[in-house]
């Protein structure tokens, strides 16, 4: 909640106001769209439609939830809670002030929220020489391969249509907030077809957010050799079975040592030292 000591500057004002923004806390939706039509509903939709309505849910907004990011938000632009969003803006800052070169990078994106709070902290510190890289497939989570990926049996992440986010939408999330400029790279595709060829040179935060195993790894492989020392690697899923098993097989497989910090009750990240 707002701080009201001399030393809450109007940088922190603004960051803490776009976070709250993008997390849906100032305008939470009151009603949730119907994602899958009811087999009753459908002859009736035209009809309503014609009239400008449609069916719609109580969203029940529950802000005890949305802090700590456990629910699906109706009108944010990030599912994430504040302590993972507090944890970006630490990480930048941490970076911003030691001199790490790179960029920013999030994989898995959603409708953008993280990444358009990338770039707010990256302009309320007026740097003008590092990128925001958006890597998403704008359509949800793919199939799971489970030839490649074993460990992603049974995942149903690619049948969640509250995960879709349409590129055009998530563009649209960063102009309404002002932040969609030339420091915005987006990677449209696959992380398997995108991250490794994206001509990226450096990373100094690289940020997953792919729920699976094989999404995890993937960007692991592309995004961690380019990440500076002392750059960090965040890791939004490791309560999910996928993400956890991909991230300690890739730490394992590289001997990366620097301790894992828990930031909430799913997000962790490490520093690369060397
Ligand atoms: C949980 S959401 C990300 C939440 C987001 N970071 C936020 O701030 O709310 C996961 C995202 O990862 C994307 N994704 C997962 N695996 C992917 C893959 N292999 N290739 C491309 N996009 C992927 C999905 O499309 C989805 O938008």
């Amino acid at each position: 909640m707002p701080n009201e000591g001399s030393d809450y500057t109007l940088k922190d004002r603004y960051l803490d106001l776009v976070r709250d923004s993008i997390m849906g806390l100032i305008h939470p939706g009151q009603y949730r769209p119907l994602l899958r039509k009811p087999a009753w509903y459908r002859p009736l939709a035209g009809l309503l439609k014609r009239v400008d309505l449609e069916l719609v849910r109580p969203a029940h907004f529950d802000v005890a939830r949305r802090l700590e990011g456990k629910d699906w938000p109706v009108n944010a632009e990030s599912m994430l809670s504040r302590q993972r969003l507090d944890n970006i803006r630490f990480c930048l800052e941490s970076v911003l002030r030691d001199n790490v070169p790179g960029d920013i990078i999030e994989a898995g994106t959603w409708l953008g929220g993280a990444a358009i709070f990338m770039r707010a902290v990256l302009q309320a510190h007026d740097i003008k020489n590092r990128s925001v890289w958006v890597a998403d497939s704008f359509g949800g989570l793919p199939p799971a391969d489970t030839v490649k990926y074993p460990q992603d049996t049974g995942d149903t992440h690619s049948t969640f249509l509250d995960l879709i986010a349409p590129f055009e939408a998530v563009q649209e999330n960063f102009r309404k907030y002002g932040l969609l400029d030339s420091q915005v790279k987006f990677l449209p595709g696959w992380f398997s077809e995108t991250l490794e060829q994206a001509p990226i040179d450096r990373l100094a935060v690289a940020r997953l957010d792919g729920d699976m195993y094989g999404s995890t790894i993937e960007s692991l492989n592309a995004l961690y050799p380019k990440l500076s020392a002392g750059g960090y690697c965040i890791i939004d899923d490791y309560n999910l079975s996928g993400a956890r098993q991909a991230t300690d097989d890739y730490r394992a497989a590289q001997g990366i040592s620097e301790s894992l910090v828990k930031i909430d009750w799913t997000g962790v990240y490490w520093r690369k030292e060397r």
